[in-house]
């Protein structure tokens, strides 16, 4: 071993040994941790930080290290990078047909796969999340121009209209307001969320045009029933994701069957099978069904997710919402479904 490789050793010993004194939560923002002569410097990345946030994160670095024997003094610079989260969009062409409870169901089934998931209502005229996700009651504060994003009981973060304004207020809003809206939204202070869901209002309106510019999604899940109708929209959707050179991870059917609640028989009242000969025809991967329960309705207006329910995948409303987020997972880890 040469000195070169000697020396290049030792800095990446004392890098070690000063990242693992960190705490686990920040160690993601280190961008490079160094020992000089007693003297630790750590560089950070925190542009997605309010001055407050900021502080503490300085704080905390002290803090940490300055209990090292090897170290006397610390020195920690924090850059303005802000820290790249994947962002996937929840999209269809048709209103109500189920995006706002898919996106919610699928941010808590990952979390509840151990993934750091926020969710963010892109539905700047009609927000549903904050009823979805139960934290109507909650309003969001600001630390210095960022927003803090809302924790919902369900371990996941959120960002919602219906938390930022008083009810009705947010419809007023047109073309470029509406998309300055979702880029606050997404550049609020969604610490270590390493992924955004966005529920998107129907169609292909100003939201989407301002997202598309500003904050290009990793890939979209478009929702469908099987209705003709819905099923012709959410081609049109996909045009916006494909124009944009958006990967369209893959369709979702909802509200594929009725299980009547009383007989259990299951009819179909939107017909049967569409969108995965649909999705097949289209060459895009079909994620899954959900059935019509009226469980998963009530749930929704219950701020109660299915996907949350103690018996996981063993309670029937829960599974088709997980099986389809262990298929977005598979994406996420290896660009597959
Ligand atoms: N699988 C399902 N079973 C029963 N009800 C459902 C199901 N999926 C959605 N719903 C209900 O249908 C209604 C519309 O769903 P949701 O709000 O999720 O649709 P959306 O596509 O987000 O609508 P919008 O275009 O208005 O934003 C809600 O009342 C919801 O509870
Ligand atoms: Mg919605």
């Amino acid at each position: 071993m040469n000195n070169d490789d000697n020396s290049k050793a030792s800095l990446e010993q004392d890098e070690a040994l000063l990242r693992e004194a960190l705490p686990v939560e920040i160690q993601g923002r280190v961008r490079s941790a160094r020992l000089k002569e007693g003297r630790a410097i750590v560089v950070a990345e925190a542009g997605d930080l309010g001055a407050k946030a900021r502080e503490e994160l300085e704080k905390l670095i002290e803090n940490a290290l300055s209990g090292l024997t090897q170290v006397d003094e610390v020195r920690v610079a924090l850059i303005a990078d802000r820290r790249r989260r994947m962002i996937i969009a929840v999209g269809s062409g048709k209103g109500g047909v189920g995006k706002s409870t898919l996106t919610t169901n699928l941010a808590v089934a990952l979390a509840r796969m151990g993934r750091k998931v926020g969710v963010i209502d892109g539905d700047i005229y009609g927000p549903s999340q904050a009823r979805l996700l139960a934290t109507e009651k909650a309003k969001a504060k600001a630390d210095g121009d960022k927003l803090i994003p809302i924790e919902s009981p369900y371990g996941v973060k959120m960002l919602s209209m219906g938390n930022l304004v008083a009810q009705g207020k947010a419809l007023a809003w047109r073309g470029p307001m509406a998309g300055k809206a979702l880029n606050q939204i997404v550049d609020a202070q969604w610490g270590d969320t390493e992924l955004l869901l966005i529920d998107l209002p129907p169609g292909t309106g100003d939201v989407q045009i301002s997202m598309m510019a500003d904050n290009k999604p990793d890939g979209a899940v478009l929702v469908s029933t099987p209705q003709d109708l819905a099923l012709l929209d959410a081609a049109r959707a996909g045009q916006l994701f494909e124009d944009g050179d958006v990967p369209i991870i893959g369709l979702v059917e909802n509200m594929s069957g009725y299980a009547c609640p009383d007989c259990g028989h299951i009819s179909n009242p939107f017909g049967e099978g569409g969108v995965e000969k649909f999705a097949s025809a289209l060459e895009i991967p079909f994620l899954g069904r959900i059935p019509l329960t009226m469980e998963t309705r009530l749930a929704g207006d219950a701020g109660k997710p299915p996907a949350a329910s103690d018996k996981g995948a063993d309670d029937e409303n829960a599974k088709p919402f997980i099986v389809i987020a262990e298929a977005l997972d598979r994406w996420i880890r290896n660009g597959k479904v």
